[in-house]
């Protein structure tokens, strides 16, 4: 398959397919969790509020309060792991060969369990040779420590670089970025490329900027026209265009249940060509590539 032919076709997909697991286009981002003990309790809550919801996709990352969110994450699952499609990420310092196995090792025991569903590199290291880092970790992916491996902030040469550097017989299965309505770069080249090859686009920030918009603008204006029409929020018509554009998974993190509600219906809503339209228009976005950047 080509890249979208239509709006009609992209709005078709509802979940999105990591490897040969289907999971729901809307999951769970955990940045910020971790980081207040006070507040653990409500978003083990909201964690397990989502998941009963049908937001089975959970993204965190070592980084992540050092680890505080990985641990966050432990107690949410802990009697439901075989419910939840879990992601974490390796930060660039530990991407040798060496160091990322030690990584998955106390990601897994703050996360609680023996495997992860996809491992990310966080971001490209500046440090660590890129098919060093692929070896390792395909290595654990052997160990069946990682059952899928992937990359975030990869724009689409270097993406296509980490496929053709990882051994034979591994795979990319997810490229996790920056994706929202005020920036959309990854429609550029990203999407229509992991389309093409059956990876999957993980939108990062996917509600950025809406909960903020001035109700002068044409922003404010259309996603609430739209809104009003389908009976949901302005953040759930912008959800919805996201993971309307191509296997995209939204991952938005939200401790309150109106907000986790209002992420859930985006996997209801199904924006016409024109309402599409409307909103790329309403929206200015940089038109290049993603940008590269190494930590
Ligand atoms: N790979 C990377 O480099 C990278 C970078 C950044 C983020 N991420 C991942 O992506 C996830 C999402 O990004 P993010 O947390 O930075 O930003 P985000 O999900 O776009 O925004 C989170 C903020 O939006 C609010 N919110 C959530 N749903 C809402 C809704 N329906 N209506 C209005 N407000 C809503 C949340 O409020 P409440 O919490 O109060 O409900 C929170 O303040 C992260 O948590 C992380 O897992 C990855």
């Amino acid at each position: 398959m080509s890249a979208i032919t239509s709006d009609e076709e992209a709005n078709a997909i509802r979940t999105v397919f990591v490897g040969s697991d289907q999971v729901a286009a809307i999951g769970q981002g955990t940045w910020k969790m971790g980081e207040v003990t006070s507040q653990r309790t409500v978003e083990v809550d909201a964690l397990r509020y989502g998941i009963e919801q049908g937001l089975t996709v959970i993204d965190t990352a070592e980084m992540y309060a050092d680890g505080g969110a990985e641990e966050v994450v432990k107690e949410a699952i802990k009697d439901i792991r075989n419910q939840v499609f879990l992601v974490t990420k390796v930060w660039p310092t530990h991407q040798s060969r060496e160091a990322l196995p030690k990584a998955l090792d106390a990601s897994l025991t703050r996360l609680g369990t023996s495997y992860v569903d996809l491992y990310l590199l966080h971001w490209p290291s500046q440090s660590v040779p890129l098919e060093q880092t692929l070896n390792a970790l395909a290595q654990v992916q052997e160990q069946g420590l990682a059952r899928y491996l992937g990359v975030s902030n990869f724009p689409t040469p270097y993406l296509k670089q980490a496929q053709e550097l990882l051994p034979d017989g591994a795979t990319i299965a997810a490229d996790q970025v920056e994706y929202h309505l005020a920036n959309r770069r990854a429609e550029t080249a990203l999407i229509p490329y992991c389309v093409d090859r059956q990876i999957a686009v993980m939108a990062y920030t996917p509600v950025k900027g809406i909960p903020s918009l001035r109700p002068a603008s044409a922003g404010y204006r259309v996603l609430s026209h739209i809104a009003h029409d389908h009976q949901v929020s302005p953040a759930t018509i912008a959800l919805a265009y996201l993971i309307g554009s191509g296997p995209v998974i939204a991952i938005p993190k939200a401790i309150q249940y109106r907000h986790i509600d209002a992420n859930r219906a985006a996997l209801d809503v199904l924006l016409s060509d024109v309402e599409r339209q409307a909103i790329r228009r309403a929206f200015a976005s940089p038109e290049e590539e993603l940008p590269y950047e190494a930590l």
